[in-house]
């Protein structure tokens, strides 16, 4: 069997079956009534393209270089940054040498929000985007002209992969007095369907906004996050039955006794998650947001609730805390990520250095597609200046304050 990568796991050796499956369905509408509104059928849905599973994306994980291999790559990736005008956008939950090159560089470490903001103000010529296939469409949308690569285009996102388009856009010809409002994790082609693209630490906000404009909402395709902020807002809204693979597998039950071993501990949880889960946080945002409250919060331990990548970050501008993962295991529990994104973990400093070596793994979008997509982005991206949401941690408490303003207890 071949060696194992950095997540403890040989190439093929996921969760208890030899594939993998997203499993969709559509049209639950979520009230405080919690009126079945329409519930069509759920189905199963077999990806043939590579990187479509999550046991295949966790085989073409990278192997870990050795450790006297990560500084030859690390100077490979320097140069070439500099020398093709190229600058790295990257992601929390992404291996821990590629958020420091970002950074030494003069990239990004930051949530879906701030990586698309980003990559559209740097004047680099090529952006290379280290995260899921989502990320790099969000950036070749914002900015056409620019090249953008990624260490591995086929880097995707269960969310992405269960909602494919043309069942999206018929979804949303059947609820035409709805506004469409998508989750970031979403390819191109539904973006373009939709009225407004948002992400985790906006979300909230956005559909508030709607909801008081008298808007009823078809949201997809995330069904926790859906609920979440329909819960949040009291929004009348149509939900897509989406979920995150990664997000799904965290436990109630288990997460209540790990409470009990630490009674101290902050609980920080995405709202991915599921709502049992959402409901034993102390504070509930993106991933930005869930970073900005381990710093601030008067507390030294921390069950976090979210993909394990980022508790680099949280390490780095909480120094002395402690952080605890939340528990995915279970009666029921699958752990086909074990709280780390398989398609995040695709993201290695081999791959990222042979795509700037050799332009490979660009990330194309149809023109027409993207300019209708770029519609319901710039409109989030607007709103974010509107209500000047800057979503950064600086790691100075006083400065980011207004990060903690649209985080709170489920
Ligand atoms: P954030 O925008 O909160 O970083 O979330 C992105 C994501 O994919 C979480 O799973
Ligand atoms: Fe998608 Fe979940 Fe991975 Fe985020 S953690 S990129 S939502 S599969």
């Amino acid at each position: 069997m071949a060696a194992p990568n950095r997540w403890g796991r040989a190439p093929g050796a996921v969760g208890s079956r030899g594939h993998d499956d997203v499993v969709r369905g559509v049209g639950v509408k979520s009230s405080d009534s919690a009126t079945i509104y329409t519930m069509q059928s759920t189905i199963k849905v077999f990806y043939e393209r590579p990187g479509q599973s999550a046991a295949e994306a966790w085989a073409r994980v990278p192997q870990e270089p050795l450790p006297q291999e990560r500084p030859l790559l690390k100077d490979r990736i320097r140069h070439r940054l500099k020398a093709q005008n190229a600058v790295l956008v990257a992601h929390y939950y992404v291996h821990p040498d590629i958020q420091d090159l970002a950074e030494e560089t003069g990239g990004c470490v930051s949530d879906s929000l701030e990586m698309a903001r980003f990559g559209r103000d740097h004047p680099a010529k090529t952006l290379v985007v280290a995260g899921v296939r989502f990320m790099g469409e969000t950036a070749k949308i914002l900015s056409p002209e620019k090249r953008v690569l990624m260490p591995d285009a086929d880097a995707n996102c269960s969310l992405d992969l269960g909602c494919p388009p043309e069942e999206f856009s018929a979804f949303c010809d059947a609820h035409p007095d709805r506004t469409v409002v998508v989750y970031a994790n979403t390819s191109a082609a539904v973006k373009a369907r939709a009225d407004w693209m948002v992400t985790s630490s906006i979300g909230l906000k956005i559909v508030a906004h709607l909801h008081a404009q008298g808007k009823k909402i078809l949201w997809a395709p995330d069904r926790h996050l859906g609920h979440y902020i329909q819960q949040q807002t009291g929004a009348d809204m149509l939900l897509w039955q989406g979920s995150c693979l990664v997000h799904d597998e965290f436990k109630a039950f288990e997460l209540e006794q790990l409470k009990k071993e630490y009674p101290l501990a902050k609980v920080l949880v995405h709202p991915e998650s599921p709502d049992s889960v959402v409901k034993l946080a102390d504070v509930v945002g993106s991933t930005t947001q869930l970073i900005a409250a381990a710093q601030s919060l008067q507390a030294d331990e921390f069950i976090v609730a979210t993909d394990n990548g980022i508790l680099h970050k949280m390490k780095l501008l909480a120094p002395g805390k402690r952080f605890i993962e939340a528990p995915t295991a279970g009666e029921s529990a699958t752990c086909k990520s074990c709280a780390h994104c398989p398609w995040m973990a695709m993201n290695g400093l081999g791959n990222l250095a042979q795509a700037l070596e050799t332009g490979g793994n660009e990330i194309c979008v149809d023109p027409e597609i993207g300019r209708r997509a770029k519609v319901s982005i710039d409109r989030m991206l607007d709103f974010a200046k509107h209500v000047n949401l800057n979503v950064v941690p600086s790691g100075d408490l006083d400065k980011d304050q207004h990060l903690f303003k649209n985080i709170g207890p489920a």
